[in-house]
This record gives C-alpha cells, sequence and structure tokens, in this order.
C-alpha cells in the first residue's frame, strides 16, 4: 500500500503583481506582491507515492486544454524536490483536478502546484510550516506560493535572512468583497507567464513601475486591513494597467514572428474595462483587475453583487453567441489537506 494524501487550494488574485524576477531559477520575484485566494477557482489533488511505481504518472482533468509536456516536467521536477525533503526514492501516482478553465488569466499554476505541495508533504509525511510550504510552492510556481496561507496574503520578495514567501495579511472572514471573474474566453494565451516574467525587464517602463511599487504596495496592504474600498479598488486598477503596461512593451520573438509586446487582453476584455468605468460614473462602485489572459476580474462590496450581475449579464444578453463563465468569488483559506476522495 502507498502512502496517499490529497489536498484543496484555491488559485489567488493579485491585486499588486509579480511581474518580472530577479532570479529566474528560483524564481524570486522582483517586487512584493498581495493577493486574495479566491473561492470558486480550486484545484484538488492526490498524490500517491508508491515503491512498486516505476514511474512517475500524473492525471489532469481540465475543462479546456490538455496540459503540455513542461507542466510535466515541471510536476516531476517538485515531485524530486519532495522526494529529497524526505529522503525517498518512490515514484508517484499524481491525479489533479481544476474547477475553472487553465491558461486564461485565472492563476492555474498557483492553485495547481500549491494543492501538488500540501498534497505531496502529506503523503510523504513531512511535516511542514505555512512559511516552509509556501516557500517549496514557490519553487515550483511564484504565485503558488500565494495560495498556502489563508485569506489575504504578501509574498515577501525577499526577507532579512534571503528567503521568499508569502505570509497573511487578513484572514478570510477579515472582508466579504466579492470578485466576480468572467472568463470571456477559454482560448489559452499565447505568451505564458514564464515567458512574460523574462521578457518583463526588457520593457522601457519595468524600472519605472519598480520605483513606484513599494508606494503601491503599502497603499494596498493599508486599504485591505483599514477595509477601505475605494483606495483598494483605485490602486488595483491603476497596478492592473501598469503590469499590463510592461507586458504590452516588452518585445518578443514568437515561434509566429517578432510581437512588440504581449497583449493578453481580447476585445471582449476591453468592453468589460470600459463598462466597468461607466458603470462607476453611474454610481455602482466596481473595479476591475487583469491577470495575464483575457478574463476580466470585478471587485465589488457584498452589497453591490447583485447589481454588478444584472449589468454584466445585460451586456451578455445583448450579444448573442456569447457563453460567459462567471465565477463568483469571495476571500477563501488556504491549501489544506482533505480527508474525503473527492478524486
Ligand atoms: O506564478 P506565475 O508565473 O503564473 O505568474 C503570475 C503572474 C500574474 O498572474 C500576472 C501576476 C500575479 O502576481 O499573480
Amino acid at each position: 500500500m502507498g502512502r496517499k494524501a490529497t489536498a484543496e487550494a484555491p488559485s489567488n488574485l493579485a491585486f499588486v503583481k509579480y511581474w518580472g524576477k530577479r532570479d529566474a531559477g528560483l524564481r524570486l520575484p522582483a517586487n512584493n506582491s498581495i493577493s486574495v485566494n479566491l473561492s470558486e477557482a480550486k484545484t484538488i489533488t492526490s498524490v500517491e507515492f508508491d515503491v512498486g511505481f516505476d514511474q512517475d504518472t500524473l492525471i489532469v482533468e481540465t475543462s479546456n486544454i490538455p496540459p503540455g509536456p513542461e507542466f510535466s516536467r515541471r510536476v516531476n521536477q517538485h515531485l524530486d524536490r519532495m522526494r529529497s525533503l524526505a529522503g525517498v526514492d518512490d515514484r508517484a501516482l499524481v491525479h489533479t483536478k481544476n474547477s475553472f478553465p487553465a491558461g486564461v488569466g485565472i492563476a492555474s499554476s498557483a492553485s495547481g502546484f500549491a494543492a501538488l505541495t500540501v498534497a505531496g508533504c502529506a503523503a510523504l509525511g513531512l511535516d511542514l510550516s505555512v512559511k516552509e510550504l509556501s516557500e517549496l510552492a514557490r519553487l515550483a510556481s511564484g504565485s503558488a506560493c500565494r495560495s498556502i496561507p489563508g485569506g489575504f496574503s504578501e509574498w515577501i520578495a525577499e526577507d532579512k535572512d534571503n528567503r521568499s514567501y508569502a505570509i497573511q495579511l487578513a484572514p478570510a472572514a477579515h472582508w466579504d468583497i466579492k470578485i466576480v471573474t468572467i472568463v470571456v474566453s477559454s482560448q489559452t494565451k499565447k505568451v505564458t507567464s514564464t515567458e512574460g516574467h523574462d521578457l518583463a525587464q526588457a520593457s522601457p517602463f519595468f524600472k519605472t513601475r519598480l520605483e513606484g511599487i513599494s508606494k503601491r504596495l503599502d497603499s494596498v496592504r493599508s486599504a485591505i486591513l483599514d477595509k477601505d474600498f475605494q483606495t483598494f479598488g483605485r490602486e488595483s486598477e491603476m497596478e492592473a494597467i501598469s503590469f499590463h503596461a510592461i507586458a504590452m512593451t516588452s518585445p518578443i520573438r514568437l515561434d509566429k514572428g517578432w510581437s512588440s509586446g504581449a497583449y493578453y487582453w481580447l476585445p471582449e476584455s476591453l468592453e468589460l474595462i470600459l463598462a466597468v468605468q461607466d458603470w462607476r460614473r453611474n454610481g455602482l462602485e466596481v473595479y476591475f483587475t487583469l491577470d495575464a489572459g483575457p478574463t476580466v476580474h470585478i471587485l465589488c462590496l457584498k452589497d453591490d453583487l447583485n447589481r454588478l450581475l444584472s449589468a454584466v449579464h445585460e451586456i451578455e444578453e445583448n450579444r448573442p453567441g456569447r457563453n460567459w463563465e462567471i465565477l463568483v468569488n469571495a476571500p477563501v483559506d488556504g491549501a489544506h489537506v482533505i480527508n474525503d476522495i473527492r478524486i
């Protein structure tokens, strides 16, 4: 009988983004980032180690694209990290399932590698602290380190001992904001976030972004702690644009030819961005943010949720043929072991 454990981990949404690394191999970020765990975007992963397995096997259940060889390579590499910590050599069977589409601007590598870390360590009997689990998850996927603590987190780029991990800023119950995530397309992005991080420094605006990031981190952190929705929303929205400005001005060479930058938005993303500005002018206090993909995340207070959803549905209904997947997220706890075998 092998050693098996199952874990559930949320994806997370950054209000101050991680974009650009100071060490690509160790996934050390150029700046701190702040995020919240998303209740409706999660991964459940079971990991079983058995002396009888002759190789690592990965089963992925996904609603859009099957993962490519690069994903399997990263999973194997992460299993090796955990095996080496536990001093074992057993191969593993990994079974993983996402509740949302991958590669569209909801960080599936964050929930995926956080769940793999927690399930793998539990299966191997490794008793790590939240900080250690977060550091370990970071090595597999940067943003995964923020899915380990619960609620609102800050990823510390480098502490005084040169370590890098996420800490909890506030628990999920601290602030009942809603994040309405609108998946406008399940087509996957053409430039992965790993490629985007590597290209970021080529943008002429990258240094300027970093110069202002401490002030932005202070504003977003205090706004979360003080529940100051207006400051929180404004700073998050400006930050999203700052990140996309970097992506759009970092020249890339794709297989298909040269490109002046990565445009993660689709026409529908821009339509929603403009709609958010209109809704706000008409008294509905909502703000947008987007990660590396066309999905638009709209932030609102709980009391405004129904008005926001009606406004979104109105746009959707007026455009025949549209079929948006809409997730109504709230802050949620971090990655944890689950007992029931749902996978
Ligand atoms: O962890 P990665 O390599 O998937 O990078 C995440 C990048 C963004 O989602 C765009 C920003 C962030 O901080 O999550």
